[in-house]
């Protein structure tokens, strides 16, 4: 059976892709096949004659050989702005059942898939859904990126309750340093070890141009 997790944050601009790249080589290290998902993107570049988004970018770079852009993203938006209005904009539609069917696809080719969210764990993909209800839709344990800034604590227990209220496993959480100074440091790790009810899998220093390859995040249980 194919392994995964989904990989939320605090925030956005808090380390997911690093965090998700991360496990997709720590997975990979074990010696199976693996690949990062990121169904969603938003925000791109041109880059010879195409659109392409720095996220998706590191989940290809991540994945074992053989996966391509369309096994690992689903919508792709040129405007950096919040996904259901990305697609509004377009006149599109974010759908759950695409995305789980690719999914399902890439499932299909790899041992391991990482998939990962979009800023928050309650952004909303369209009128209904969230991708909160992604991840349930995928059956995915969820990985809690911590960006390690003030107010933090609090984003961190919002999304703790978000996860378990919904029913989903709260496979672990991974403390983030993005910034290079952060007053009370040390006391704002300890709380969230004190308060979050799911393993730390790991504790990433600030540095600028860090490579995911060079992250050592320990794979839940
Ligand atoms: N530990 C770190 N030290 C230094 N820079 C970092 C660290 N972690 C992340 N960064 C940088 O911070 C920025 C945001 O990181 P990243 O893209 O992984 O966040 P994200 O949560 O995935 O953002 P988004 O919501 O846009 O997907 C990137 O430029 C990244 O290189
Ligand atoms: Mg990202």
């Amino acid at each position: 059976m194919t392994r995964g997790l989904f990989v939320t944050g605090t925030d956005t601009e808090v380390g997911k892709t690093l965090v998700a790249a991360a496990l997709v080589h720590a997975y990979r290290r074990t010696g199976i096949t693996a690949a990062g998902m990121k169904p969603i993107a938003a925000g791109c570049q041109a880059i010879d004659g195409k659109w392409r988004n720095e996220d998706v970018d590191a989940m290809l770079d991540a994945s074992s050989p053989g996966i391509v852009v369309d096994d690992i993203n689903v919508h792709l938006y040129r405007e950096p702005i919040a996904p259901h209005i990305a697609a509004a904009r377009s006149g599109t539609q974010i759908d759950i059942p695409s995305i789980v069917a690719r999914h399902a696809r890439l499932a299909g080719k790899v041992d391991a898939v990482v998939v990962e969210g979009a800023g928050g764990f309650l952004v909303p993909l369209n009128e209904h859904d969230t991708f909160a209800d992604l991840a349930i839709a995928l059956g995915l344990p969820v990985v809690l990126t911590v960006g390690m800034r003030l107010g933090c604590i609090n984003h961190a227990l919002l999304t703790q309750e978000t996860v378990v209220a919904r029913g989903l496993p709260f496979a672990g959480w991974v403390a983030n340093r993005v910034t290079p100074q952060m007053d009370a440091y040390d006391e704002n790790l300890a709380t969230l070890h004190a308060l979050l009810r799911a393993p730390c899998l790991g504790v990433i220093p600030h540095q600028p141009g860090i490579d995911p390859r060079t992250v050592s995040l320990r794979l839940p249980a």
